[in-house]
């Protein structure tokens, strides 16, 4: 990110707590001082600006090779011939590892593997930037220098990409990306499409994105004896361990991976990339440890992107604004070998309730690489269509674009018809439209004029899918009295360093500060990926039941009673006892191992919010930009209101992206991206940024998700954002911007 005096506003706004979590009826709760609801700071702050955290790159044991990754510059054809010789000859080279040297694979489980084509297991390339050949040097110098040496011979073929690809149904069998029927449908959407009072139908282009994490993805492998070590830039220690475990006939066990920090992952990180197991391969080839670090350019073709999503979105209402027809058809864009799917519908099934819908899914196969879930994935793309599409319903009737969601508030989920586990999204609109002051909006577009700038304002209802994970964690009391939390989640920039200590404290009656929190590693307790917003419900849950656990023994040593904090090392010397652990987990009804919006079980599990935007757009200028963002948001308990308010702020930032900057754009002849460095793919810096950005969530305890109240919001930040920028942008110029992101050529002339 771009540093700029103005990044003092971006941390200093609105940090008090006492507005940060608001009462239905919009009164500040009282939160206490210290444990949950507190504000304390980050506790991994200290360690992230002074350096001392490590992060996967950085380290460099004694005799490791870096390995630079060759990659293939089409994006379709065969390799005829990789000439090595200039390489090997260069200053510092060791080795140059091509397709036949590599051993044969058994067949990727995906996920955790991201892709089921595995680099240089054959002579095939199949998207641009597929790693060839692996060059190894003593300094990351030489061995670019020896990759630039490598001459590659390849027979290239025409590719094809989302534009000119055939529009076909992904499979379904063995596809570890189908996340829910592909194509639900009730009632006739088109006969009451027919008639309806007033109905809308157009296409929403959401394009395809990059991650752009801080930190690009970088990883570093050992081995020692028979056994595997990886410091691997993950978002998913286990599925690191699992993804190569079987990938290489190997027993879990005998793969540590170590992921103390990550440096951002948005979900690029989420599932096991190329270089991921290139490098393990290199480093037993090379008998020495091999890091292969991603360029920034390589992190656009080496660790996945979101989709572009087209949505055909259809809606009829009668008189009153009620909806009696929904229709919404998205496409993706996949790779041929993998059948991902961007369930760009996800949020239009919980959303609204209709009598007649009709949703489909559909991919289109280019000889690119496979996408990956990117935040906020499926709701993300998907609700910049609905929610434009709602708002140019509400001009067809004349309606106020709040008032046109309130006809259509969903009691129970209408995917399904069960009761939501918590959903305070009636009182999220009302606490949103107060603060924003929507009341005051004039109905007409082109109605405010400030100097040379139109002035408009724009809504748009946030959904997000409620992900959980079964987890496991220990909370230990040591020998000298300290508190340890253990568990193998990720700190991937989320807080969870803070909150799990947090969860501890609060359930053992003490100061989160001086916890101890380890985490990381596939040698504590497992738990799933940090992704999928679903850490602090299931990591979080699992703490709260360790603590519980520490708390029995500690009172089982003071004969039932919790002695105070001070007493407790005296209490371990005086039974004799060592160290103290509790061991505690998170499960899922019927012991699943993964669970989208409640599953099986009786309660429907999303979370919501309600976004306002104001834009100003200078039509002579081609400019526009965000004055003001008010977002209140019903996602369940929230821990630590800083941690959770950075959350949303970031999303919302990230969908400010969406909507005015972000577009990884391909040249459709070469299938290549026509820009892979952060001054060709414009993403917000701080300039970027509004003086306001107005966060809250109304209080919640929601008793069905977890134990611990919560629901998940690291990606809910994010949806809803482009769709209220856009709505924000037809009221103040009247142009509705379908395709985005919303640029120079759709605000003049
Ligand atoms: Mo997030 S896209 O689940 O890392």
């Amino acid at each position: 990110m771009t540093v700029s005096p103005r990044t003092r506003d971006i941390h200093h706004v609105d940090i008090g707590t006492a507005r940060l979590i608001v009462a239905p009826g919009g009164a500040a709760a009282a939160l206490p001082e210290t444990g949950i609801g507190s504000t304390e700071r980050r506790l991994d702050g200290d360690d992230k600006v002074t350096g001392r955290a490590a992060y996967a790159g950085e380290e460099m044991p004694p005799g490791t090779l870096h390995g630079v990754l060759v990659t293939s510059p089409v994006a379709k054809g065969r390799i005829v011939a990789i000439g090595t010789d200039a390489a090997l000859a260069a200053d510092g080279v060791v080795r140059v590892i091509v397709p036949d040297d590599m051993p044969a694979l058994a067949a990727p489980s995906v996920p955790p593997v991201a892709q089921s084509f595995v680099p240089m297991s054959d002579t095939s390339i199949r998207y641009e930037g597929q790693p060839v050949a692996i060059v190894l040097a003593e300094t990351l110098e030489q061995a670019e220098h020896g990759a630039a040496l490598v001459d590659l011979r390849i027979e290239a073929e025409t590719p094809t990409v989302f534009e000119t690809a055939e529009t076909v149904t992904p499979r379904t069998e063995g596809n570890g990306y189908i996340l829910g029927a592909l194509d639900p449908a009730r009632g006739d959407a088109e006969a009451a499409m027919r008639d309806a009072a007033a109905t809308v139908d157009a296409v929403y282009v959401a394009p395809t994105r990059h991650h752009n994490m801080m930190e690009p993805s970088a990883t570093l492998a050992e081995w020692r004896g028979g056994a595997l070590h990886m410091h691997d830039s993950t978002q998913w220690t286990y599925g690191v361990r699992y993804a190569l475990s079987g990938l290489l006939s190997m027993e879990p066990g005998d793969i540590h991976v170590r992921c103390p920090f990550t440096g951002g992952g948005f979900g690029a990180k989420g599932y096991v990339w190329p270089h991921q197991i290139l490098a393990p391969l290199a480093a037993r080839l090379a008998g020495r440890p091999v890091k292969i670090a991603l360029s920034r350019a390589q992190c656009y073709t080496g660790s996945g992107y979101q989709p572009v999503v087209r949505s055909r979105v259809a809606l009829g209402a009668d008189a009153d604004g009620r909806l009696t027809a929904i229709r919404h058809d998205t496409e993706n864009v996949t790779s041929t070998a993998d059948d991902y799917v961007e369930f760009g519908n996800a949020g239009t099934r919980s959303l609204y309730p209709a009598p007649n819908l009709s949703l489909t899914t559909r991919i289109r196969r280019a000889d690119v690489g496979t996408p990956t879930a990117m935040r906020a994935p499926h709701e993300g793309p998907g609700m910049f269509a609905l929610e434009s599409a709602m708002d140019e319903l509400s001009y067809a009737l004349d309606m106020d674009p709040l008032a046109l969601r309130l006809a259509n508030y969903a009691e129970t989920d209408p995917a399904n018809g069960k009761p939501f586990s918590s959903n305070r999204l009636r009182d999220a609109y009302a606490e949103g439209a107060r603060r924003f002051g929507w009341d005051a909006r004039p109905r007409r577009v082109r109605a405010r004029r400030e100097g040379p700038r139109l002035i408009g304002s724009g809504m748009a209802s946030a959904i997000m899918s409620t992900f959980r994970f079964p987890a496991s964690a220990r909370v230990c009391l040591t020998r000298d009295g300290a508190i340890r939390v253990e568990a193998g989640a990720q700190e991937i920039g989320t807080g969870t360093r803070t909150i799990f200590p947090q969860i501890a404290a609060e359930r053992l009656g003490i100061a989160a500060d001086g916890i101890e929190m380890v985490l990381g590693r596939t040698d504590l307790p497992e738990t799933g990926g940090t992704f999928g917003s679903s850490s602090t419900i299931s990591v979080g849950s699992a703490v709260a039941d360790a603590a519980d656990a520490l708390r029995a023994r500690i009172e089982g040593l003071a004969d039932g009673t919790l002695p105070p904090r001070e007493a407790w090392p005296a209490l371990l010397r005086e039974n004799g006892t060592g160290e103290l652990v509790g061991e505690g987990g998170f499960s899922l009804p019927g012991d699943a191992p993964f669970d989208a919006h409640g599953g099986a079980g009786e309660h429907s599990m999303h979370t919501w919010g309600a976004v306002f935007v104001e834009m100003a757009v200078d039509e002579a200028l081609g400019l526009a930009r965000m004055r003001r963002c008010v977002a209140c948001y019903s996602a369940g308990r929230i821990l630590n209101p800083v941690t959770a308010r950075s959350q949303m702020i970031g999303g919302i930032i990230w969908g400010y992206g969406r909507a005015m900057l972000e577009k990884s754009a391909m040249d459709p002849r070469s299938a290549r991206y026509l820009s892979k460095n952060l001054s060709g793919v414009h993403l917000p810096v701080n300039a970027d940024i509004p003086q306001e950005i107005d966060v809250s969530f109304i209080e919640e305890h929601d008793p069905h998700a977890s134990a611990i109240g919560v629901r998940g919001i690291g990606e809910l930040g994010e949806v809803g954002v482009a769709a209220a920028i856009a709505n924000a942008v037809y009221h103040a110029t009247g142009r509705r911007v379908r395709d985005l992101p919303i640029t120079f050529g759709d605000l003049v002339g």
